[in-house]
């Protein structure tokens, strides 16, 4: 659905603030490479502990962080070949969290049935993906599509992110092209003019015009000295949970988002570049370049934006019901559809006989399509 691209003026639903996540989605946990043959990490996703393990054979499995036996913590264990020991009593579970192995039980007695729940995970992009809904839905989902992963004309630069706020107010942030004026002594943009809104099921994608003039202009390539004024069009596409945006070809950022809990969200994001080197210089100094990008140049943008997400989380919390007044209507969008999504998963939650499970065929979602004609909302 075509939205218009200015609002005189809105007050700030408070109910955005306070809603969880929908988890018929796949969320990144971890880059991939942190995560060593035989050893285990502990994660969690929107409030539910979980351990992912990598085994022996460097297979990912992850299991809810709670022995069976007594719920000690099972990140505190030890990985034996393709299972994972709990630290107390050194019961033994598989990748499926099924209870293989008790050391100390007599001979002639039968394993007890016990589980730990799994949940699915896969690695891609360098990054660790874990479905926490319904497992039966996983396979109709997908992590957002990253074609520039494998091209070697752009270069890639791996930004974590960790912010002391709710994911929406994190969200907002990324969907909110207005605020070059933070930006302003890291000459980033001005003159932003929000040009195409559209909102679709689970998705809301922005067009706007910004202009660059000074260091950002010449990082982009856009201008040699970065002192000519150069405007393109930003676009930025929200498919819940996660974003990507792009700079004409310049540019492309995949963001991915982690809601821990009420107040604290981490991101795994990947910014790719096409930088203007030869690929010889590239094949050889292309880790080191990515990490002098990040700590010299992006980093302080990231900073700069986590000082205004947890400054906007601190005064929600000391008073939520304070209203606050937006006119930027895609903000308004994005907030719609992070509170549709997480309504639309308790209602299907809440009908008898799903088992805290909605149905799979009327979730079903792929979060690597883009918006289809077809699936535009009225
Ligand atoms: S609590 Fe895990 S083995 Fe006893
Ligand atoms: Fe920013």
């Amino acid at each position: 659905m075509e939205l218009a691209t200015t609002l005189i003026s809105h007050t700030v639903w408070n109910a955005v603030r306070e809603v969880g996540i929908n988890p018929n989605y796949w969320y990144p946990v971890s880059w991939a490479n942190e995560l060593k043959p035989g050893k285990i990490m502990s994660v969690v996703i929107w409030q539910q502990a979980i351990a992912i393990y990598r085994d022996e054979t460097g297979n990912l499995h992850a299991l809810e962080d709670a022995c069976p036996h007594k719920g000690i913590a099972l990140h505190k264990g030890e990985v034996q070949g393709a299972n994972l020991v709990c630290a107390y009593h050194g019961w033994a579970l598989n990748g499926d969290g099924k209870l293989v192995d008790i050391p100390y039980l007599p001979p002639k007695q039968k394993l007890p049935c016990a589980q730990a729940r799994s949940y699915p995970i896969q690695e891609k992009y360098n990054i660790i993906w874990i479905f926490p809904g319904n497992p039966s839905l996983a396979e109709h989902c997908h992590p957002p599509d990253v074609p520039e992963f494998d091209d070697p004309n752009w270069l890639m630069v791996p930004i974590p992110g960790h912010f002391q706020a709710h994911f929406s107010i994190c969200n907002e942030n990324t969907m909110d092209v207005f605020h070059g004026f933070l930006h302003k002594e890291l000459q980033g943009w001005f003159d932003p003019l929000l040009i195409n809104l559209r909102e679709g099921e689970g998705k809301v994608c922005a067009d706007y015009q910004v202009s660059y003039r000074g260091l950002l202009s010449k990082f982009l390539g856009l201008s040699e000295q970065g002192n000519q004024v150069t405007t393109k069009t930003v676009s930025i596409q929200y498919g819940y949970p996660h974003y990507h945006s792009s700079l004409e070809g310049i540019s492309s950022l995949y963001l991915m988002r982690l809601p821990v809990g009420p107040s604290l969200t981490r991101s795994f994001s990947l910014l790719f570049l096409k930088i203007r080197l030869p690929q010889w210089f590239l094949s050889i100094f292309r880790p080191l370049l990515a990490q002098i990008i990040w700590n010299w140049f992006l980093k302080k943008f990231l900073d700069q934006d986590k000082e205004m997400i947890e400054s906007e989380q601190r005064t929600y919390l000391a008073n939520p019901q304070r209203r606050y007044v937006e006119i930027n209507p895609a903000i308004v969008a994005l907030q719609r559809v992070i509170v549709k999504q997480y309504e639309q998963y308790m209602q299907q939650s809440n009908q008898p006989g799903n088992n805290g499970h909605p149905d799979s065929s009327a979730i079903a979602t792929d979060q690597s399509q883009p918006i289809k004609e077809n699936s535009i909302i009225g």
